[in-house]
């Protein structure tokens, strides 16, 4: 017998049968339950959409109380230790892991695309001298629209892959563009002898040398992050994606959307604000007394917590290990044992615990990348570049889905009744 739910309106009495599939009720079935004949139907109601799922996907899969990220099946430990990152884009945006010709394609297309037209150069040289690179980068993203008209056939796959193409080899450049700019340096051109990591690590810190020497630990920490931080299923970013897309906008737009939503601070600004957090907490000391404050609601433990995992988030486990590996290159960076002893005294307490707080992603990142010499206006960015492949997979996924339409949620009306105007003299 297949699951269903019986549902009883104690309204009217009666009784209604749903299906359950995939662990899941239509809410669009909720729909037929009325109080009366003149009753829109039942809705339901999900601020910050905490247990509403808007699509049926196959990409990524994370199981939060046991900790498990899965992408297209692969746990996200062995993708990390034997995967590169050009390799996992490539399964998260079609579905396998390539052979060696295909990802030897993938990589040679994807170092083709790497160059920005001179225009784009140009606008992005407009912004003012110290903005924030994240703004230069959302704006860029959106600004390439204009740059490629054809990018508006989303519903023809050779376009589709065509931008794909182009958005994950330019990523990387108009991050490095951004970056040099805020600092008032040339920018630094492409280098195809180069890795994807490598060649991004050339456009960031080349100086007058004629060819960048790329250290490998840091050229593969940095492939490390960006797997880990590839796609992570309907977070707030990807739902932007996939909700400007409904529009049918070109991925561009899109794109530009979803880095807009990954900019705050709650999402992908987090990781610069626990470095901020650690610094402000200035020594060992005075961790007792900050989470004591937490506590009582002056703020937040930065970089604790997450809307699906209630235990330790696998990525930070593999960004610790990785840590270890760029400070032996790099020297530590004194903010670490700062926040060894709070993730310490975190997880030991009670508040933390009953709440299962545990480190996100984001409470190690940022001490790796500023160990690497990365300015924390730029993490957001950082984190921009890999999340590109997901946003990308998922938009494709749902222009590919018939079950999707233009989204647009509904609302629970609470405000005034139907009244008449009043003019402006009469008002009391
Ligand atoms: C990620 C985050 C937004 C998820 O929020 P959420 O799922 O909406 O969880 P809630 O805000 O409902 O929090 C649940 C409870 O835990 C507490 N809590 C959540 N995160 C906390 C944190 N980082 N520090 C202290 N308390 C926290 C809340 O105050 C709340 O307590 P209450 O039940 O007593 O009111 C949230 O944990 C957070 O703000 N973390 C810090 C920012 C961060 O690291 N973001 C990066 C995410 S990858």
């Amino acid at each position: 017998m297949a699951d269903t739910l019986t549902i009883t309106d104690n309204r009217t009495g009666k009784q209604y049968e749903l299906p359950i599939e995939h662990g899941a009720i239509k809410a669009l079935d909720l729909r037929k339950i009325k109080a009366d004949q003149d009753d829109f139907g039942l809705m339901t109601y999900d601020p910050a959409y905490q247990n509403t799922a808007a699509c049926k996907s196959r990409i990524t899969y994370i199981d939060g109380d046991k900790g498990i990220l899965l992408y297209r099946g692969y746990p996200i430990e062995q993708m990390a230790e034997k995967s590169t990152f050009l390799e996992t884009a490539y399964l998260i945006l079609f579905g396998e892991l390539p052979n060696a010709k295909q990802l030897d394609a993938w990589v040679h297309e994807i170092t083709m695309h790497t160059m920005l037209h001179e225009n784009i150069k140009k606008l992005m040289e407009g912004f003012q001298y110290d903005a924030h690179p994240m703004g230069i980068f959302l704006s860029t993203v959106g600004a390439l629209s204009t740059n490629y008209p054809d990018a508006k056939r989303i519903f023809e796959e050779d376009s589709r892959r065509l931008q794909i193409r182009r958005l994950i080899a330019k990523v990387p450049s108009i991050a490095a563009y951004a970056y040099r700019h805020s600092i008032g340096r040339p920018y630094v051109y492409p280098d195809n002898d180069l890795s994807f990591t490598g060649n991004f690590l050339n456009m960031l810190f080349k100086m007058t040398e004629l060819k960048y020497q790329v250290n490998p630990v840091l050229e593969r920490a940095l492939d490390i992050l960006f797997i880990l931080h590839a796609d992570h299923e309907q977070n707030c970013s990807t739902s932007a994606m996939r909700g400007i897309g409904s529009a049918q906008s070109d991925p561009y737009s899109s794109l530009a959307g979803a880095a807009a939503a990954l900019y705050g601070p709650l999402h992908g600004g987090a990781n610069e604000a626990v470095l901020r957090m650690l610094k402000e907490i200035g020594h060992v000391k005075n961790i007792p007394q900050f989470i004591e404050g937490v506590k009582k609601g002056d703020g937040r433990l930065m970089g604790f917590g997450h809307r699906v995992y209630k235990s330790y988030d696998p990525r930070a486990r593999i960004i610790k290990q990785t840590a270890d590996e760029v400070f032996a290159v790099t020297g530590r960076n004194p903010l670490t044992d700062i926040a060894l002893e709070l993730e310490r005294i975190a997880l030991e307490d009670d508040y933390f615990i009953s709440r299962k707080l545990y480190p996100n992603v984001d409470f190690y990142s940022g001490l790796i990348y500023q160990a690497m010499g990365f300015p924390v206006d730029m993490f957001p960015v950082l984190f921009a570049i890999p999340r590109t492949a997901g946003w990308l997979a998922q938009w494709d996924e749902m222009l590919r889905d018939p079950d999707q339409k233009i989204a647009r949620p509904r609302q629970v009306y609470i405000g005034a009744e139907r009244r008449d105007y009043v003019a402006k003299e009469q008002r009391t």
